[in-house]
Parts: structure tokens; sequence; C-alpha cells
């Protein structure tokens, strides 16, 4: 019988991991008191729930004015709004991430500009990025992906000799922190989701934090339907010239993102010190690449963690890598795919008004994002934040699977 999994063998790990998302009686307490005070939704917004949300969401990332909403794509719409960025304003974005850090763009009439990422930390190049700047060029979307930090000293930098307007995107960043400033308080926009698998969640949701009240203001106008909110102390101002819609977020959602808030640091903690165990632990292991950590990222969140597989090294391609340690019983996958290979942007494949308009920006063939394809399609494997939920163990049975995995790397690649 073989030894591997995935072959009829014994699996390394039997147990389940813990469950995400942890809840207890204070999740309970929370929402049954919500569905007493009668005030469920959204509007007025904020309420009471959600304007505690904010207050503490700032303080836990560090600073800006926090703006609870829907999830965290309309964030980055929102901001966008916000800023004034609109039709055919070109938006540069890492060619390695999830498509809504590119579908808010187009969501707000602009149009994503794609580039390549940084082999070390799979975070937007801002090298690429200075490249791709245009006339046309208004924002740019650096994504912290994973458990990295995109190199924010060096995007900022762009970001002022061009006069750019900056969102992070820290859909994954939750309570991460460059220099000691937390992620999302260094750009003009911080865009963070609360959706079900996120470090911080609320079931579905999303927090924008902005640098200055007045563009946390224009955000709530845009996500209250264009109401204002622009008057002295947040108040009515009659109707905002901003075009909204209704991103609100419910008091239901920001009850549980607050009983969410007081279990993160515990749980940051946690995953932290086990990251940091993987890290030793995989450096042992040839063929693979633990992705480097800049000494400026100086609080890492692990909302996934990403090493990269030599395949010639390791013996077999990254699919079949995450398809065996998951028959081991590992939680592991590929990942994104490179951004210009969706088909979200496919030009031809898309009645999207964005891609239609402006079809010389989406003519992927005659562009090149090298390390994206490298990482997205040959090397990246992803593994759960659930693992450092699971103690050494967790760590040490991923590492074994992989070593097991190699030494029979012969017999898997014959078998895929
Ligand atoms: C990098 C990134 N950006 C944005 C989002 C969008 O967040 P939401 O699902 O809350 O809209 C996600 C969600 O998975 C993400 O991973």
């Amino acid at each position: 019988m073989s030894e591997l999994a995935i072959l009829g063998g014994p699996k390394t790990r039997t147990e389940p991991y813990p469950a995400w998302p942890v809840w207890d009686q204070r999740d309970i307490d929370a929402v049954t008191e919500v569905i007493k005070s009668g005030h469920w939704g959204g509007y007025p917004y904020p309420g009471p729930k959600t304007a505690e949300l904010a207050s503490k969401f700032a303080e836990l990332q560090g600073g800006g004015f926090a703006v609870p909403m829907a999830n965290g794509t309309v964030t980055m719409e929102v901001a966008l709004r916000a800023a004034g960025i609109g039709w055919g304003d070109e938006v540069i974005v890492p060619a390695c991430t999830f498509q809504a850090t590119a579908a808010a763009p187009m969501n707000a009439g602009a149009v994503p500009i794609i580039v390549d990422i940084d082999p070390n930390n799979y975070c937007m190049d801002p090298q690429a990025a200075a490249k791709a700047i245009t006339p046309r060029t208004r924002a740019i979307i650096p994504v912290h992906l994973a458990s990295n930090m995109a190199n924010m000293d060096a995007i900022m930098a762009l970001a002022e000799k061009h006069n750019l307007i900056v969102i992070e995107d820290c859909a994954h960043a939750h309570g991460a922190k460059w220099n000691g400033r937390g992620a999302g308080t260094i750009g003009d926009f911080g865009s963070f989701s609360l959706q079900s698998s996120k470090t911080l969640t609320s079931g579905e949701g999303g927090i924008l934090l902005c640098r200055s009240e007045v563009l946390a203001r224009k955000a709530m106008a845009v996500i209250d339907c264009g109401r204002g909110h622009e008057g002295e102390g947040g108040g009515e101002a009659g109707p905002s010239p901003l075009m909204g819609g209704n991103f609100r977020l419910s008091e239901l959602q920001a009850a549980l993102a607050l009983v969410g808030i007081q279990r993160f640091p515990a749980q940051a903690k946690e995953r932290e010190q086990m990251a940091a165990y993987m890290d030793e632990a995989l450096s042992e292991v040839p063929g693979v690449r633990v992705l480097r950590r800049d000494p400026r990222h100086t609080t890492r969140s692990f909302y996934q963690y990403i090493f990269a597989i030599d395949p010639a090294t390791f013996g077999v391609e990254h699919d079949v890598l995450c398809a065996a340690l998951e028959a081991e019983g590992v939680l592991a996958e590929v990942g994104y795919q490179a951004m210009h290979h969706y088909s979200l942007f496919q030009p031809g494949n898309s009645r999207l008004a964005v891609p239609n308009a402006f079809p010389e920006c989406f003519d992927f063939s005659r562009m090149s994002f090298p390390v994206a394809e490298r990482a997205c399609e040959h090397e990246a494997v992803w593994i759960d934040e659930s693992i450092f939920r699971a103690g050494r163990q967790g760590v040490d049975e991923a590492v074994a699977a992989l070593k097991k995995i190699q030494k029979n790397a012969r017999e898997l690649s014959q078998a895929a």
C-alpha cells in the first residue's frame, strides 16, 4: 500500500482543525440584546453598535476614522467614490489578489491597471507600479496578501510623487503593522473585510478606515444612499452630491464584530507564535521557500500562510502537492489565479462597460506578469490559519505531511 493518503495510505492528521468562526455565549447575548432593542438594521446610520464598532476598530488598528459597511469589496468602491475617482480613471492593482480588488474600481467606473508582484512577499511590486503610472492614474490599491504586507514605504513615496490616492486592501491584514503603524492607517484608506473566513468576522461585513473625518463623512454618504453626513456632528445635511447605494452594516452584524474584537488579540498572538514555529520548521525542507519577512513588517497577522515550492526540487507542482496535503488532512490550496487570467477580465468575455470602453487596458497579450504567473500557477501553497490554532501539533503534522509527500513525489507524479 502507498504511504500517501491520496493513493490510499493513512492520513497524517486525522482530527478536524478547530472550527472558524469561534463563538460562545457572548455572541448569543450580543445578538439577543440587539434583537430585544428592536434596532436591527443599519438605518439610521450609524446605529449604536455600528458607532461603537467604528471606534473600537480604529483603536484596534491604531488610527483613522472607521466606517463599517456591507463588505470588503464595496469598501474599496466607496473609497474611490469618496475620493472623487470614477469613469476612465486608472487604478493600479497587483496581479495576485482576489478579483474584488479589481472589480471594485470597475464598479466605480474606473480602469484597473494590473502590475506584477514582488517574489519576496507576493504583494505589489512598487517598481512595476511606478512603470504603470500614466496621466490618467489616480489611485493605487496595494493588497496585504495572506500574512504579508506590501512595501508601504515605497508605495507611499510613489503616491506622494504622483499625487495618488492609496487604498490599502487589508482584507487579510487585521491587526498587522508596518513600522509600528496599523495596516490601513498608512494610506488614505484601509479596506477591511469581515466576511466569514476572515480573522475578524461578523458573517458578512466590511470596514473602511479613512485618513480624515472629511473622507469618512463622504464615505458615510455613499453607503447611506446619498444621505448627507457632511453636516455638523455628522448629522444629515440634505442630500449629498455623491452618488450612493445602500451598503450599510446591520446592528446584528456590528454586535458580532464587537465580540470578535474582544477575542482578536489573543487569537492573533497565538497565530503569530505558531507561524514563527512554522517558518523555522519549513526552512529545513528542501525545495520549500519561506517568503521573506521585511523587518519593517513589525506585526504579522495570519489570515493564511503562504510558502513557495520549487517544483523541480520538490518533485511535484503545487496543485498536486495541495491535493496530496488535503488528502493527508492538512488544509492547503493553491490560492488565487493570476489576475489577468480571471475570466471576468478577458476581452470579449465580458459585457461590462469598463473593459469594452477601454479595450487597450485589457489586452493582456501585450502584458507580462511573470512573477505572478509563477506564483499563482506553479509555486504558491496557501495554508489555512486554523492550523495555527491547533498548537504545535498542527504545524508538526503539516510539515510531516509535506516531507512524506516529498519522499513519495515520484510515485505521486506518476499517478497524477
Ligand atoms: C484580498 C481581498 N480583497 C477583497 C475581498 C472582498 O471582501 P468581501 O468578501 O468582504 O467583499 C476579499 C475577500 O475574500 C479578499 O480576499
